[in-house]
């Protein structure tokens, strides 16, 4: 079957995994990358990918929704898979109207332009999907009940390494009360809102997901793996906020880009899933792993660079802990996490230690004139 999907956001972390894998899994579809290319867009996370036949990119603004309106009849686009979003929690304590502008009136622009357009074709819904692809953080904060471990009721292949545990006996369900804190996680929960008011409120065929922190190549090194990763490398201090107790729950973006993939095709319309991999460290047991991860394959005696931990003021209204419970992703579409944690660490900081070309060019700025070198004169 022939389909017209935009991507949006394609061109960030999580975007760009998830248009390599549609664009080399379906030669079939034609994969329109629609992407504003602020600083966390960079086009060359698609470098393996620009030339083929099935791939277009779109330099355009998800708030402008003439332009999104007009590409959709122009493409006649029927799946939409929405990720472009502003997406650091950082930023958005010291800027909320961004994250205000983009997460919910971007998204507002995205819906009103599926629904005008769908909604003038005979077929109307029918073989139609926008799915939006959230955050665990609407959910809120985790009591953290059991600072020290304990054994977790669950587990699957990204957990089951030597260092897990569970630090409370609550999880994100979907069915928990939205309590965001940041003005992100408000911005996103505002935003799912409005994606189901579209389903409830006109039939439009939606899905929503709301998956936990990723790891993995591609990151902007403003999050903190790669962030600490760049930093040892080049031994420089690694900015611990409070006292690193804080719990995220971990999964590897290409299992969820999989995942994604699974519940565009087969998740069931209206409904909301949750994804993560029962993965939950405290931050500064990563810390630990990423020194002496880095440490070992750069050759420095491990352990060497402990001493770059420097504790810092914690980040206002910092969430303690995450943890989601993605039973429902895998009893009803049988989707698991294909890589133990220890196993996607290793993976991840060899690629960021083997592309210092890419990692540079992102701290320099550099990256941003990737665009006009590629696309201005096509
Ligand atoms: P990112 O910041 O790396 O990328 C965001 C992309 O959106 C960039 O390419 C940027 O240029 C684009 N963009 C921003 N504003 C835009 C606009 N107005 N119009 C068009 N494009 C715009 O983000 P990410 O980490 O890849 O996250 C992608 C999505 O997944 C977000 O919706 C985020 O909330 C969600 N999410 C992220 C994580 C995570 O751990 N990173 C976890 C769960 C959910
Ligand atoms: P981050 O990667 O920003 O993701 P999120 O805030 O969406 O979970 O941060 C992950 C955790 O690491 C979070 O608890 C904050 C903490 N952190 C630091 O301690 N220092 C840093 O420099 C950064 C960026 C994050």
């Amino acid at each position: 079957m022939k389909r017209t999907i935009i991507i949006t956001g394609g061109a960030g972390f999580i975007g760009s995994h998830v248009v390599r894998l549609f664009v080399n899994k379906y030669p079939e579809y034609r994969i329109i990358n629609l992407d504003k290319l602020t600083y966390a867009g960079n086009l060359a996370n698609l470098k393996d990918i620009e030339n083929k036949p099935n791939y277009r990119f779109v330099k355009m603004d998800i708030c402008d929704f003439e332009g999104v309106y007009q590409l959709m009849q122009e493409e006649h686009v029927d799946g939409i898979i929405h990720l472009a979003a502003e997406s650091h929690v950082d930023r958005s304590i010291k800027d909320p109207f961004t994250f205000a502008q983009t997460n919910v009136m971007g998204t507002l622009s995205m819906l009103q332009a599926a629904k005008l357009y769908w909604e003038s074709l005979p077929e109307k819904w029918e073989g139609k999907r926008f799915y939006h692809i959230s955050t665990d953080e609407v959910y809120g904060a985790l009591e953290m009940t059991h600072p020290q471990g304990i054994e977790p009721p669950f587990t699957t292949k990204a957990s089951s390494g030597e260092h897990h545990l569970a630090y409370g006996e609550k999880f994100f369900t979907e069915d928990l009360k939205y309590q965001p804190h940041s003005p992100y996680s408000a911005a996103k929960a505002s935003s799912d809102h409005f994606v189901r008011a579209f389903h409830d409120t006109y039939g439009m065929p939606t899905v929503v997901t709301n998956c936990s922190n990723n790891y993995g190549p591609y990151q902007f090194p403003e999050k903190l793996i790669p962030l600490f990763i760049n930093n040892i490398r080049h031994r420089k201090p690694l900015p611990v906020y409070g006292k690193g107790e804080n719990v995220r729950d971990w999964l590897f973006v290409e299992d969820h880009a999989r995942a994604i993939d699974l519940i565009f095709h087969e998740g069931k319309v209206a409904e909301t899933y949750n994804i993560g991999g029962f993965n939950e460290w405290k931050n500064i047991d990563i810390i630990h792993v990423l020194i002496k991860t880095v440490d070992r394959l750069l050759g420095r005696p491990e352990g060497e660079d402990e001493d770059l931990i420097t504790y810092v003021t914690d980040r206002a209204g910092h969430d303690m802990r995450y943890a989601i419970d993605s039973t429902k992703l895998q009893k009803e579409l049988g989707w698991e996490p294909s890589l133990q944690f220890e196993e996607g660490i290793e993976k991840t900081v060899r690629w960021y230690l083997d592309n210092q070309e890419w990692m540079d060019n992102v701290t320099s700025g550099d990256y941003q004139k990737y665009y006009d070198d590629m696309y201005k004169n096509r």
